[in-house]
């Protein structure tokens, strides 16, 4: 597979962006519909309940006089002078459809049967075609219609009006989408930008790292090999080949362990641990190697502390804690191993009486490649990944690690995990038993 690069990265955050503009526009474009649809209906319902209003306002007027009044024309015109008719048409017919009065704004023609309701009508005006809208009511207690029309003129042109509005504020709403798409996109994407650094990084670091014991043990056998030498000069080369081989055989095992951690498929199995018995093995691990450095390697638990979580996770993170304890010590100095009991968490803590770490290097000691300045060029130590592995193993378990150091005093790193069980051995150890 390929290792994405920053155009790859480019590509999806473009990518991620049109997907989120797209659906938030269409949701958008969505709701302006559906809007559009509830604001139309009730305006065209609004439109007909004026008109019913209106018709019944009408029509109260004229009943209130004789029925013959209705049919004397001036009297009808008498009575609706008082009404502003503005853009209504008003028509009176009988019941077998003669018209007695008309009043019109708009050219239409009435329904064949004519029937209480409402009616959408062809009107025109001039060559302008026209929807009318009409309401027919039956004059109460008589014998007339009274038909009250409008057309939709105004209507329509406010409705275009709301629409159009939308409209205007679609390309401001895609803008600011595009905005915070953008910024969606990029914030879901860093999290990948920062991985794809950090393996960008740890090749980079790794080849640095193998290319300098691979220039030394060919610069020690080309200067060998240029003329006879004594079998000390060979055997002292042979060394610093040796030397520079384990070191590119630890950084190659280092580096198939902290993939095997990046794929995620590293097996946790949890066990009941004893922590006297973890301690022997360290012990017996370490103990030739404190001895050479002439440092004192102690450890101390309560005789019958266990512990649920995995052994061999757990003793490789005390392995990198206890080999940079011997590593970074001085001449006569110390390592403590001790587990320590605090409510339901059992921390384990080792301690060391070394160069200690300066505090503005702390936040970077578990970062994979960093050794700080004092250990670069110390011939002990590896090459900066011990923590890096120490600091995965123990999110792994579930567990924490912490640090207190002091330069020139000495470090201390604790391990806190929870879930403990204590075993009673025997009834010795239960108090006032
Ligand atoms: N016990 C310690 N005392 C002093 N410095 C330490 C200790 N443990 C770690 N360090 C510092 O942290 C750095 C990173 O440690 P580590 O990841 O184990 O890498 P390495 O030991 O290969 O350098 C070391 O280079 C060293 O500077
Ligand atoms: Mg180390």
């Amino acid at each position: 597979m390929k290792l994405s690069d920053d155009k790859d990265i480019k590509r999806a955050k473009i990518k991620l962006t049109l997907q989120y503009t797209i659906t938030t526009l269409i949701i958008v474009m969505l709701l302006i519909v559906a809007f559009y649809f509830t604001f139309s209906n009730s305006a065209y319902k609004d439109f007909d309940s004026t008109l019913q209003n209106r018709a019944i306002a009408i029509g109260t007027a004229l009943v209130g006089k004789e029925e013959s009044a209705i049919e004397d024309l001036k009297s009808i015109s008498g009575i609706l002078k008082n009404y502003d008719l503005g853009n209504e048409s008003l028509i009176i017919l009988d019941l077998n459809g003669k018209i007695l009065y008309e009043n019109l704004q708009d050219q239409f023609t009435l329904p064949q049967n004519i029937r209480e309701g409402f009616y959408t009508l062809e009107g025109k005006e001039g060559d302008e075609q026209k929807t009318i809208r009409a309401y027919i009511t039956k004059l109460n207690s008589t014998n007339y219609y009274l038909v009250v029309a409008r057309n939709y003129d105004n209507l329509e042109a406010s409705l275009h009006e709301v629409l159009f509005s939308f409209l205007f504020v679609v390309p401001f709403i895609l803008l600011l989408t595009i905005i915070l798409s953008y910024r969606f996109a990029s914030s879901a994407i860093r999290p990948i930008e920062e991985s794809v650094r950090i393996l960008k990084q740890f090749t980079q670091d790794a080849s640095h790292e193998l290319k300098t014991p691979i220039s030394t043990i060919k610069a020690n056998i080309e200067v060998a090999l240029m003329k006879e030498r004594n079998p000390d000069y060979y055997k002292e080369k042979l060394e610093t080949i040796l030397d520079s081989a384990n070191r590119m055989s630890k950084l190659i095992q280092d580096m198939l362990f902290i993939s095997r951690l990046d794929t995620g498929t590293y097996p946790v199995k949890v066990e009941s641990v004893f922590l006297k018995d973890l301690f022997m093995n360290l012990k017996s691990q370490f103990e030739g190697l404190a001895q050479s450095k002439h440092v004192n390697l102690s450890f101390e638990t309560e005789d019958n502390l266990r512990i649920k979580t995995d052994k061999d996770i757990l003793e490789e993170i005390l392995s990198i804690l206890i080999e940079n304890g011997i590593a970074y010590n001085k001449e006569n100095g110390f390592v403590k191993i001790y587990a320590r009991k605090e409510g339901n968490d059992v921390n384990i803590t080792v301690e060391d009486s070394g160069i200690g770490i300066k505090e503005e290097d702390i936040p970077y000691i578990f970062d994979r490649f960093y050794r700080g300045e004092k250990s670069r060029s110390r011939e002990t130590g590896g090459i900066g990944l011990g923590l890096s592995i120490a600091k995965e193993l123990t999110n792994l378990i579930g567990a924490k690690i912490s640090v207190e150091s002091k330069v020139n005093v000495g470090s201390k790193f604790t391990i806190t995990i929870r879930e403990v069980t204590y075993e009673l051995q025997g009834s010795y150890n239960r108090r006032g038993a």
